[in-house]
């Protein structure tokens, strides 16, 4: 299989593509701006050569490649993603508060960004389509969060995945491309060390022997996924066949609070590395989160024959090991 894998040189990019070049048989071609990931990223985890992105032709030939490029140059993502039999579109700008601090960034990036993706797999009549959605199109609701809820997204972020979602729904039932959309839970494991969401920013936080803050009043739930789950689920949305067009909640079921995340983490830690002495304080609620997030992935079970397989708590102590192993 040619893969061709935007922001692979990200936290979810990396994580994938270590599998599947510990899988073999893959040829790759990562395109990433290295606005948040970079080549170090990619080189912790594979060699991989760069081509010339002026004379690209055929499709990756070698296990793995970087083009180094942005989702917003139509042009360029056109030639890239020539001879590729799948995409795996996870480049993003993939925050909330970032959505609501610059609504048209957020907006260029996931929705014109993934239009982009989607018009040059049309032209290059590329077999799959898989575009990494998240939860947040949903907006407030009473969760488990599922496939036929309707959507209310609270920021900007939620709106501009439920149009990358849209268009996806609309080339499957327009030009028969094949999309699949996955709704991640709350990813976590290694190579995030870059990440301002909760887990990594807890766990570096701690090794910093910095506070641990928590938003509000920290009974707001968020469903947490490590990216073993997370990875598979991805390979199966590529490689199953007579799943063009729907959508799947990729999560575990189970609702945490980020104080019980919390407590978990700081035993987990003290368990784990030197440190006796973690302490949590309470800031204000951030603006355009959502109070509960769980969901229910039922659907993914019957149709990909996909469960999640790790527990929160090895999870997480595999994800602090990873911080301590210096790999992140
Ligand atoms: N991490 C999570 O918990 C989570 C949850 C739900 C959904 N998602 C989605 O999964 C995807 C991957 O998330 P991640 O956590 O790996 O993010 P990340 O920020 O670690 O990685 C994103 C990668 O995309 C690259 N990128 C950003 N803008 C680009 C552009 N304009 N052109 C080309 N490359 C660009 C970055 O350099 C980075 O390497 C995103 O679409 C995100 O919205 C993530």
């Amino acid at each position: 299989m040619k893969w061709f894998i935007t922001g692979g040189c990200g936290f979810i990019g990396t994580n994938l593509i270590r599998r599947l070049v510990d899988e073999g048989g893959h040829a790759i071609r990562v395109y990433d701006n290295l606005s948040v990931g970079g080549r170090s990223d990619l080189e912790h985890i594979t060699s991989f050569t760069e081509p010339d992105p002026d004379s690209l032709e055929g499709g990756p030939e070698n296990e793995v490649e970087l083009i180094v490029g942005d989702i917003r140059n139509e042009g360029l993502v056109q030639r890239a993603v020539e001879g590729a039999d799948v995409i795996v579109h996870l480049a993003a700008q993939s925050g909330v508060p970032s959505s609501v601090e610059d609504p048209r960034h957020d907006f260029q990036m996931n929705a014109l960004g993934t239009f982009n993706l989607l018009e040059a797999a049309r032209h290059n009549k590329v077999g799959r389509f898989v575009f990494a959605s998240s939860a947040a199109p949903i907006g407030e609701c009473e969760p488990p969060i599922h496939e036929e809820m309707a959507c209310k997204p609270k920021a900007p972020y939620g709106a501009s995945k439920l149009a990358g979602e849209g268009y996806c729904s609309a080339y499957h039932g327009t030009f028969g491309l094949d999309t699949v959309s996955l709704r991640f839970g709350n990813v976590y494991g290694p190579l995030s060390g870059h990440k301002s969401s909760v887990v990594a920013k807890f766990i570096r936080r701690a090794m910093q022997g910095k506070v641990l803050e928590v938003y509000g009043d920290g009974q707001q739930t968020r469903d947490f996924i490590h990216t073993h789950d997370l990875t598979r689920a991805i390979m199966l949305a590529a490689t199953q066949p007579d799943i063009g067009g729907e959508l799947f909640q990729i999560a575990t079921n189970s609702e945490t609070t980020v104080n019980d995340l919390a407590a978990m983490l700081v035993e987990i830690l003290k368990e784990e590395t030197s440190l006796d002495q973690i302490d949590i304080v309470h800031t204000e609620p951030r603006a355009g989160d959502v109070r509960r997030n769980y969901s229910d992935t039922s659907k993914a079970e019957e149709v990909l024959g996909w469960t999640p397989e790790m527990t929160l708590t090895e999870g997480l102590r595999r994800t602090v090991r990873s911080f301590q192993s210096g790999q992140k």
